[in-house]
């Protein structure tokens, strides 16, 4: 647990005009799909939080060259499927995608590879990833029969198979993709409903073959992807934190520039709207992945309920989101989320061991939150469970509250966002 702490005073107002980092789940993919690649890519905008270090490095472990020739741009020079064997274990650090990314990569290289992570993605089920795969023709051990990372794999010669996802996760159908381009015959994949679909829409760019209907996607084998340059927009992960403080603070007006908006992903938004935020668009970009800058306003909010097909179209905003709630009149209910209880911590239990000790009224569900609001916050000394998300929450909850608060472990937030506390001081007076 972290030992580090941030103190963060209430914020008399939000103001100001801001950029966030490049999307963290956009960089881990043009990163690996570009190492895999024929060719050389350009990536620009791309998210530098230790997350996608942690794919960075695994990918300098297993023989990709990446030159960095800016601070937030990168030069990949593609090796198809001539991965090596890496001398040393791959550390994959906090980071999900890039373990089980990397698992549906390593699938079909010929070559033994160990993968672990930290304290926390040691915990993280990795079964839903190796027994698919495993299904393909990959050999893939750990602890608790591969669930359980370190993770040892050995690839093969990969074939199609037929699957239906147990749950909608963006990063089990990378895995499968990933496997699936390199595998003999048609590999179809049954989502039990959206999930972002950032691999999807790079494959294609890369000339990759892939058939979306509904929530069916269908690809065949033994296709190369060609290396493509990527622009990557604000990471709205991360927006969000700061759009959800403009909204409930009561003295705000926030603009944040270029921030991702792919359907797939934007349903804080939706949800935001819904609740009765002032939120308005400029500058839209359109393309694959579309973006606009967003203008926030102090807001009125009302309760809200959040479940089923909304779930993965928010599920990394739902800390944030249970924030929001608090301040809004009436009940917010989360429900069918019981994803939560398997990130970078239990969400579930962290937001509401955290929200609770700030004076909110919200009750623990085994599949969500309820939160009863509005009501007053007050500073409190919290733990961030080591859970970059949690932390920014929390933070976001303690410019809102009523005297100081200590957040305990909150370096966790360069994750994914290295610069949040020195935005913060940026945008509000005190
Ligand atoms: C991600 C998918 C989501 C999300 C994670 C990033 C991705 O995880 O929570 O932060 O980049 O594909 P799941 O696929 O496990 O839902």
């Amino acid at each position: 647990m972290g030992t580090d702490v941030i103190t963060i005073q209430p914020a008399a107002s939000i103001r100001g005009t801001i950029s966030v980092p490049g999307d963290k789940s956009i960089t881990h993919r043009a990163l690996l799909l570009n190492a895999i690649a024929k060719g050389k890519s350009q990536i620009i905008g791309a998210g530098l939080g230790d997350d996608c270090l942690s794919t960075l490095s695994c990918l300098h472990q297993l023989g990709v060259q990446i030159e960095r020739v800016a601070e937030h741009e990168f030069i990949v020079h593609g090796i198809a499927d001539q991965l090596r064997a890496s001398t040393a274990p791959l550390n994959c650090g906090n980071s999900g995608t890039t373990m089980r990314l990397l698992l549906g990569i390593l699938s079909s290289i010929p070559q033994f590879n160990v993968l672990f992570g930290d304290s926390s993605l040691t915990t993280r089920p990795m079964g839903r990833v190796a027994e698919p795969l495993r299904q393909m023709g990959a050999s893939i051990d750990g602890r608790q029969n591969g669930n359980l990372p370190p993770l040892a794999i050995k690839g093969n010669s990969l074939k199609g198979i037929e699957y239906c996802m147990p749950v909608a996760s963006a990063q089990l159908k990378s895995a499968l993709l990933l496997a699936a381009i390199r595998a003999d015959g048609t590999t179809v994949i049954d989502q039990p409903s959206r999930s972002r679909d950032h691999t999807e829409l790079m494959l294609s760019s890369q000339g990759i073959n892939i058939d979306t209907s509904g929530n069916t996607i269908k690809l065949d084998g033994g296709q190369d992807p060609i290396a493509v340059d990527v622009a990557i927009p604000g990471d709205i992960s991360s927006a969000a934190f700061w759009m959800i403080l403009a909204a409930i603070h009561p003295d705000a007006d926030l603009s944040v520039k270029n921030v991702g908006s792919n359907p797939t992903r934007a349903g804080v938004i939706m949800i935001l709207e819904r609740m009765g935020a002032q939120i308005s668009r400029d500058n839209l970009q359109s393309g694959s992945e579309p973006a606009a800058d967003f203008s926030i306003k102090s807001s009125f909010l009302n309760g809200t309920t959040i479940s089923g097909e909304e779930i993965p179209l928010l599920i990394d905003e739902l800390p944030a989101i249970a924030v929001a709630a608090t301040q809004a009149e009436g009940t917010t209910i989360i429900r069918d989320a019981n994803e939560l209880r398997v990130k970078e911590s239990d969400r579930i239990s962290t937001m509401y061991q955290g929200l609770q000790k700030m004076g909110a009224a919200v009750e623990e569900l085994e599949d969500g939150l309820i939160v009863h609001g509005p009501s007053i916050l007050r500073g409190a000394k919290v733990q961030c469970h080591g859970d970059h998300r949690v932390a920014m929450a929390l933070a976001i909850a303690a410019s809102l509250a009523d005297g100081e608060t200590e957040l305990w472990g909150a370096s966790a937030a360069s994750i994914s966002y290295p610069a949040f506390w020195r935005t913060l001081q940026e945008i509000q007076s005190v």
